[in-house]
């Protein structure tokens, strides 16, 4: 069973569909520390750099204990480039980004002098690994003849497993890092996943795919039955898929989000369970393998194509 590690994902950070309250994130973080959880992933658009922010709050005292990842919009702009991951590293409190992508390809559109770009920063000592995020394989292969690529964040998880098709084996072969994104499906796999009515209008939640209105009746009856086999396994649904994901082949790292210090708990109780109940998620591998030949193929779980 592959055991990946576990890494705090700090979207909600920057205030998801709603305020930010930068006291419980600073609780989470420090929870998190705490917990010997070291991979921290944010991005600029997580509140308009506000989630660094917080983030670099948190690192002025703390200074290199952390690996820190950060994200930002394609731009074909050099100067823009230089300008942006500045900006960064100024919001974060770090001479050096650890980990730093490109959030998003962009339809159509040559990734390589962004690349170029990057491995400038890189060369100054800006930033340290390179990586993508939610790129196609010919979109990875376009991005590598500018630079080398050290890391793929996609999203992936029990209702959402299209990577497995080509992209997710192409990094393997490549040797790009794999991170995943999202491994509860935004909130979908979980025991409360079943009421996307208990988000805000203005939550992005709200938009990913399973809850289009032509593929709720199929992703509900799904989630019913793999509720069903959590409830056997007397366990949670967010238990049984985040510990899915993290015995995935190939997975290095799986990023969870945590509106609450005991989430975080729960997602550590998970990472410590690893390799038991292997027949529960072997269940669940069949009720997704189901629904995935019954999801339309749009590219990313939040149809979003910039
Ligand atoms: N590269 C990209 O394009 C991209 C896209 C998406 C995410 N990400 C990164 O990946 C990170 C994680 O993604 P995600 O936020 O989508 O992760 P997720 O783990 O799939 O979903 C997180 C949500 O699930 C709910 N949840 C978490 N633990 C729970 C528990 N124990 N019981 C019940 N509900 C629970 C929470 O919802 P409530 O808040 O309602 O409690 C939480 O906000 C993000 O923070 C971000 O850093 C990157």
């Amino acid at each position: 069973v592959n055991a990946a590690e576990l890494g705090l994902g700090c979207w909600s950070f920057g205030g998801k569909g709603g305020a930010p309250d930068d006291g419980r994130s600073q609780q989470i973080l420090a929870g998190a520390r705490r917990e010997g959880i070291v991979h921290w992933d944010t991005a600029q658009d997580y509140g308009n750099g506000h989630s660094e922010t917080v983030l670099g709050r948190f690192l002025a005292d703390q200074p290199g204990t952390v690996f820190v990842a950060t994200k930002m919009a394609y731009t074909a702009d050099r100067d823009e480039v230089f300008r942006q991951v500045n900006a960064s590293r100024d919001r974060l409190k770090v001479s050096t980004i650890d980990l730093f992508y490109i959030h998003w390809p962009r339809g159509g559109i040559d990734p390589a002098p962004m690349v170029e770009a990057l491995e400038v920063c890189r060369s100054k000592g800006w930033i340290g690994a390179l990586g993508v995020s939610n790129f196609s394989v010919a979109e990875m292969k376009a991005a590598a003849r500018a630079g080398t690529l050290d890391y793929h964040q996609m999203g992936y998880n029990l209702a959402w497993r299209f990577p497995e098709e080509d992209v997710l084996p192409y990094c393997l072969q490549a040797g790009i890092r794999v991170v995943v994104y999202s491994p509860l499906a935004q909130g979908l796999l979980t025991d409360r996943g079943g009421e996307p009515d208990r988000w805000d209008p203005a939550d992005p939640r709200r938009n990913t795919v399973f809850y289009r209105p032509d593929l709720w009746p199929t992703v509900h009856g799904a989630w019913e039955q793999m509720r069903a086999v959590a409830a056997e396994a007397d366990t949670t649904l967010e238990d049984l898929a985040l510990r899915w994901v993290l015995s995935r082949p190939g997975v290095g790292t799986v990023l969870v989000g945590a509106s609450s210090p005991g989430q975080l708990q729960a997602h550590l109780g998970a990472r410590k369970r690893l390799g038991q109940d292997s027949a529960a998620l072997a269940a669940l591998g069949e009720i997704s393998r189901r629904l995935g030949d019954q999801l339309p193929r749009v590219g990313n779980m939040f149809e979003y194509h910039p």
